[in-house]
């Protein structure tokens, strides 16, 4: 009678090599909701392999309780709560309260927050001096990575952040100065003062006083657009193992100062891959010009020779409506007739989404708009310029950032981020003195 095949579990992977014909089985781990994993941590002690996934298409960096995203559902949650239902019902710093504490705030924990983070939005006068090393045109985004960079100047050797409550101080900071510092951004390039924040002002109006304030007259912020601005930072606030959350992640594993973590996370928010998309789409928006050429740029994105790409659509995760791009859409609408601003963007982007959607190419990829691709048309209606799109982006992903960092180093079993890689260079070469090398032989390796 032939051995009894030992059962094996329904809860484990078994992976073979059948060039040796070791195996291993390894474990699934099921979470919440979601995705279910399978822990690969004894597969390279046991088999000598490891695993090779650029791009991470198939892996789970962590494991986290911060967002959900449904990409299949288009459903995406902040500690369990939809975001329809924050969107309709909370404010963004009630949201950040959410994000970092786990839970929704009672009355006066939302209170003292507050509080707390409006007391904070005042920055060192030094950091002031930053930005006149910059020309007046650099990009707002290369003056937020290198003033959000400098806060590590003003805060660390007194610190510790391997203790919570250094870590609540540190993201309350960040949360309440990254306004201050981004619109100070835009007023450097604009050669005009920089306002100080006013403890008067909600989070948003804040922003838009410190934007749009002149010292010769009193600023009457507009309810709408103060509005419109804390939903789009709420939208924004988290959206799980993105490319910037997973650059913390990284860069937070070595213990390095969480305000440089920041700005690095900055740095890769800024690609047009990734957050610089919403700046990106308004150009493509512009350079369509008007409805006609529509099908020309659908023709040009569906062409591989052709490094165009619909910017705003498509998404590594959502491969249904991104949720926050139909709450944008619908305050697009608000806000264009509320402020009676009629933009030809908007009709441009509504249509070239109407095209796109009944396109083969785009339906059999799963494309559709991201939150890239109507936020811009609020923010043109608001007034924000375009090159300051991904620093909105920016201040309301902070509390994201940093809410994925305290997780992590919150982790005991939390270590250092460190990939192997599969090498494919040369090998054994000898060295060759100077006046011995041939630029083809160089050339031709
Ligand atoms: C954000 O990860 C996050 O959560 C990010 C984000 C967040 O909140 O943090 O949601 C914010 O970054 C949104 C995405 C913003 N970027 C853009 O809008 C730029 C345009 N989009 C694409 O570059 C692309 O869709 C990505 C980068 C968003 C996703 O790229 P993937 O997952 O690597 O997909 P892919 O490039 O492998 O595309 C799959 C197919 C390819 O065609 P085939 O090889 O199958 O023939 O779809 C095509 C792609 O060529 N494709 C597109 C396209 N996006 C994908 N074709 C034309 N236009 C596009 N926008």
């Amino acid at each position: 009678m032939s051995p009894k095949k030992s059962k094996k579990s329904t809860d484990t992977v078994t992976i073979t090599d059948n060039s040796t014909g070791k195996s291993i089985e390894l474990p699934i781990r099921r979470g919440t909701e979601g995705p279910s994993v399978f822990d690969i941590g004894k597969l390279a002690q046991t088999l000598g392999l490891y695993t090779f996934d650029p791009g991470f298409r198939s892996t789970a960096s962590c494991s986290s309780a911060i967002t959900l995203i449904d990409g299949e559902g288009g459903r995406l949650t902040y500690r369990g709560y939809s975001i329809e239902e924050l969107a309709e019902n909370s404010t963004y710093l009630e949201v950040c309260y959410l994000l970092w504490y786990g839970d929704l705030p009672t009355k006066q924990q939302l209170q003292e927050f507050t509080r707390t983070i409006t007391y904070h939005t005042m920055v060192h006068e030094g950091l002031r001096d930053f930005y006149k090393g910059f020309r007046r045109d650099a990009h707002p985004m290369a003056i937020m990575v290198g003033v959000v960079g400098a806060l590590s100047a003003f805060y660390h050797d007194d610190i510790d952040f391997s203790e919570q409550h250094s870590r609540n101080i540190a993201a309350h900071r960040l949360i309440s100065k990254m306004p201050t510092i981004a619109a100070w951004a835009y007023r450097y390039s604009q050669g005009e003062p920089f306002p100080y924040p006013r403890n008067d002002l909600t989070y948003a109006e804040n922003f838009l006083h410190l934007m749009f304030s002149y010292p010769t007259e009193p600023y009457q912020v507009n309810p709408v657009a103060a509005k419109a601005m804390d939903l789009l930072f709420l939208l924004h606030a988290d959206h799980g193992q993105n490319a910037s959350a997973s650059t913390i992640r990284l860069a937070g594993s070595s213990q390095a100062n969480p305000f440089a973590c920041v700005s690095a996370s900055v740095g890769t928010l800024w690609g047009p891959a990734h957050g610089g998309a919403n700046e990106a789409v308004i150009s493509m928006l512009e350079a369509i010009g008007s409805v006609d050429r529509i099908d020309m740029f659908l023709e040009r994105a569906k062409d591989k020779s052709d490094p165009f790409r619909l910017m705003g659509f498509g998404h590594r995760v959502y491969k249904a409506y991104d949720p926050r791009a139909t709450l944008i859409r619908k305050v697009c609408n608000d806000v264009l007739r509320e402020l009676e601003v009629d933009d030809p963007l908007f009709d441009i982007a509504q249509e070239l989404e109407e095209r796109a959607l009944n396109d083969d190419y785009f339906k059999s990829r799963n494309l559709f708009p991201n939150v890239d691709f109507y936020s811009g048309i609020i923010l043109r209606a608001i007034g924000i310029p375009t090159n300051m799109f991904t620093v909105i982006f920016t201040i309301g992903r902070t509390i994201g950032w940093i809410s994925q960092w305290n997780e992590m180093m919150q982790d005991q079993g939390m270590r250092i981020g460190r990939p192997r890689q599969l090498y494919v260079g040369r090998q054994h070469c000898t060295y060759q003195p100077i006046d011995k090398r041939s630029n083809e032989e160089t050339q031709s390796k």
